[in-house]
């Protein structure tokens, strides 16, 4: 089975992972709202009715232990970072339909109901399990309240995850030698009655579920091998107030409570969490009309619909990253299907944004914080498009000012900025606006629109927003070299005619970029959208749009974007590094504590060694790799280029000629050590101009730190590798 292509007549929902309400927002946690408005912005301008909705997360024991520790109710706690992040996202151009947060009574009742839904289905039952307590104090040690050794592989874990191991999700009294986080006590485990939700009988779906499945490859692959390995089924109640309560069995006859209702027993965080997608929907269409956007149409999988299949209901895409894929291809699809609700069509999970190779971490300052970046005086729409256009989604990213700067000097501006600059002042200077009696525009830039909007309604069915940021940046090189090839500056006095087609082209193809730019860069967009005295708000236009004869006038055009000096790079740099050090050194002396507290509690997983970009999926054929022209080459010599703080210009030896390769390799090696080196060159690769100077063939290196490819024997320059 598999889904009818976007635009679909269904409604769509576009979720982002929802923030813990425990801490300031980082350049990471960006990752998945920039991903997901720029995903359900993309989905819109294909035509498709879309709802963007998340929330904030305000249970769960890191918010509890926090709270605890600043001497406030959690509530108070949540709520300060709930506003915090409300004022947050819109700096960032992501402009949810609506943001509600999981304590709100929407959420509550509608997971109450949710959960009673799997009760009265019969997938709910009771276990006694053990749980940690904590004798000194008298207190039960739920998931985070508690540390120990992960059974399974042997590393330090906390209470629910093993976070710095094998990153598994882990039961309540699973884990081995547990201390409370709190007091640093060692705890016991005392007998409980907790409810457990049969996650085992759902193998067979999941499976049929996954191979639906679409968005990101991790996510199909990983739980493949979750399922494959045996499901558990999964504790769903935790001894705490902070949290929803359990349903309690309203109709019980007797009035009492009925077994594990008796003590405080909330639903663990990761039941409710979810549900605020379904909750947060459900406001936005109370807000807006049933008739605009129905809630229940998208979600509710209709009365005995219980194999919700693909068509069903509304297209649930989940924008998350890759640490939470788990909860979003097992756990939660499980809880949907056994409570009636429609399955995701897709889950895009992202990779991991890291520094210096390592996880984020809000506790020890190791973060670019969003607030920061504003503060840097940057516009949004800069950090926008190197976190849409990066790399591809699920692979992890390595924040860099340098590569930041890199990307909007040589795109934002020398590509987009630059077209559009210098087509829109001749056009204002020399015809007051979009030149008139000209029929249309031409054949060649038509069908270049054209293309472009295949390749942006790929890019959403691929589920990358990456390719969507190209397409628009390959039709805006397309402009300038367009401009540069007819000289219209000539045409003007040699062929009026021609010169009036040339640039009306022109302000078309700006028009086109505008409308399929809006989505990575909305704000800028918007920008352009004014400039060509167009109406309305390009938030609204649709590809069509694209191809609709310009407006006519335009306003003065001014400069889009400006170029980031190397200076200001070589700033933020510093005060990055610093604070990097200052969080390593710190995690250094920690390491010698023999308690750390809870102060690691909001502590993000670190990148293991199964981190690396996922396999690729496709196999390409003999035949494909013997296209690739790989040859044996010796570094002659080796320049810095001016004005790159990264490059280096080598003349290679490859054995039948010397050729010029421009290769990133300043700054990872020292460059008079580059000459003679043996390396490996692909010399069928495209040439390019970099920095002004051309690279005909590329060195091949590995990973970030570009470790340069050589050869053990004495393979010849020229000879080919096979
Ligand atoms: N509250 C849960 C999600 C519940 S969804 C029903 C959670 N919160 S979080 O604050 O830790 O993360 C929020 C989002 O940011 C998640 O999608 C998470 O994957 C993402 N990221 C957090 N740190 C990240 C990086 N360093 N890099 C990329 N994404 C990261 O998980
Ligand atoms: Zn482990």
């Amino acid at each position: 089975m598999s889904h009818e292509d976007f635009p679909t007549d269904n409604q769509a929902v576009v979720t982002c992972g929802l923030p813990y309400a425990n801490g300031d927002l980082h350049v990471g946690h960006l990752r998945t709202y920039v991903g997901g408005d720029v995903y359900a912005r993309s989905l819109e301008t294909l035509g498709q009715q879309t709802a963007f909705v998340s929330g904030s997360d305000m249970h769960g024991t890191p918010v509890a232990v926090n709270a605890e520790q600043e001497g406030v109710s959690p509530e108070e706690f949540a709520l300060g970072y709930h506003e915090e992040y409300e004022a947050t996202f819109p700096k960032f151009n992501v402009d949810f339909d609506n943001y509600g947060h999981t304590h709100d009574e929407t959420n509550t009742e509608l997971t109450q109901a949710l959960v009673r839904e799997l009760d009265e289905r019969g997938y709910v039952y009771e276990k006694e399990i053990m749980v940690a307590y904590d004798p000194e104090d008298d207190q039960y040690l739920p998931d985070r309240y508690v540390e120990g050794t992960c059974p399974y592989c042997g590393e330090h874990a906390r209470g629910d995850e093993c976070d710095e191991g094998c990153q598994r999700h882990l039961e309540p009294g699973e884990i081995e030698d547990p201390v409370s986080t709190i007091s640093g006590n060692p705890a016991e485990y005392h007998e409980r009655t907790h409810k457990f939700f049969e996650v085992s009988e759902f193998a067979d779906y999941l499976t049929e579920f996954l191979d639906r499945l679409e968005g990101t490859s991790n996510a199909q692959n990983q739980p493949r091998e979750w399922i494959e390995q045996g499901l558990q089924d999964w504790c769903i109640t935790r001894n705490m107030d902070w949290g929803i309560d359990y349903p309690s069995d309203e109709d019980a006859e007797s009035g009492e409570k009925a077994g594990a209702d008796e003590e405080d027993l909330v639903l663990y965080v990761w039941v409710d969490a979810p549900v605020e997608y379904i909750a947060s929907t459900k406001q936005y269409s109370e807000r807006v009309g049933a008739e605009t956007f129905d809630w229940e149409q998208a979600w509710n999988a209709g009365e005995d619909a219980e194999p919700a299949g693909p068509d069903a209901g509304g297209e649930i895409v989940h924008v998350i990253g890759r640490d939470i894929i788990q909860h979003h291809t097992i756990f939660w699809p499980a809880m949907l299907r056994g409570s009636g609700h429609v399955e995701p069509r897709a889950v895009m999970a992202s990779g991991f944004v890291t520094l210096g190779g390592k996880g984020f971490s809000t506790s020890r300052n190791r973060a670019v914080w969003a607030d920061e970046y504003i503060d840097e005086g940057f516009h949004p729409d800069l950090l926008r498009y190197y976190l849409a256009t990066n790399g591809s989604f699920q692979r992890d990213v390595d924040f860099s000012w340098d590569k930041f700067r890199e990307r909007t000097n040589n795109e934002l501006v020398g590509t987009v900025g630059n077209f559009l600059y210098r087509s829109l002042l001749f056009a204002y200077r020399n015809y007051d606006g979009a030149p008139a009696d000209v029929d249309g525009a031409s054949d060649e830039v038509e069908s270049r629109i054209n293309g472009a909007i295949d390749d942006f309604t790929a890019a959403v069915n691929d589920y990358s927003i990456r390719d969507v940021g190209d397409a628009v940046t390959h039709l805006a090189a397309f402009g300038n070299e367009y401009i540069q090839r007819n000289e219209p500056w000539q045409l003007v006095d040699d062929d009026p005619e021609e010169a009036r087609q040339v640039i009306y082209d022109c302000v078309q193809l700006a028009k086109a970029i505008a409308v399929l730019f809006e989505p990575v860069a909305p704000e800028k967009c918007e920008r352009i959208w004014a400039q060509l005295g167009e109406s309305g708000s390009v938030h609204n236009t649709t590809v069509a749009d694209a191809l609709e004869a310009p407006d006519g006038g335009l306003a003065e055009p001014t400069e889009l974007f400006e170029k980031i000096p190397e200076e200001r790079v070589e700033e933020l740099n510093e005060k990055l590094d610093a604070r990097v050090a200052e969080a390593t050194e710190g995690e250094a002396d920690e390491e010698t504590e023999e308690s750390e507290e809870a102060e690691a509690a909001d502590e993000e997983s670190e990148p293991t060694m199964t981190d690396f970009e996922p396999l690729a999926d496709e196999r390409i054929s003999f035949d494909d790799f013997e296209d690739l022209d790989i040859r044996v080459g010796r570094i002659e010599s080796a320049e810095g280029i001016e004005g790159a703080d990264k490059l280096v210009r080598l003349e290679v030896d490859i054995g039948a000629e010397t050729r010029q390769i421009v290769a990133g390799l300043k700054q990872l090696h020292d460059i008079d050590d580059l000459e003679g080196q043996k390396v490996v060159v692909l010399a069928n690769l495209e040439k390019a101009e970099l920095f002004g100077v051309e690279s005909n063939g590329m060195v091949l290196a590995a990973g970030d730190q570009a470790d340069l490819l050589t050869t053990h024997g004495d393979a010849e320059p020229g000879t080919k590798v096979q």
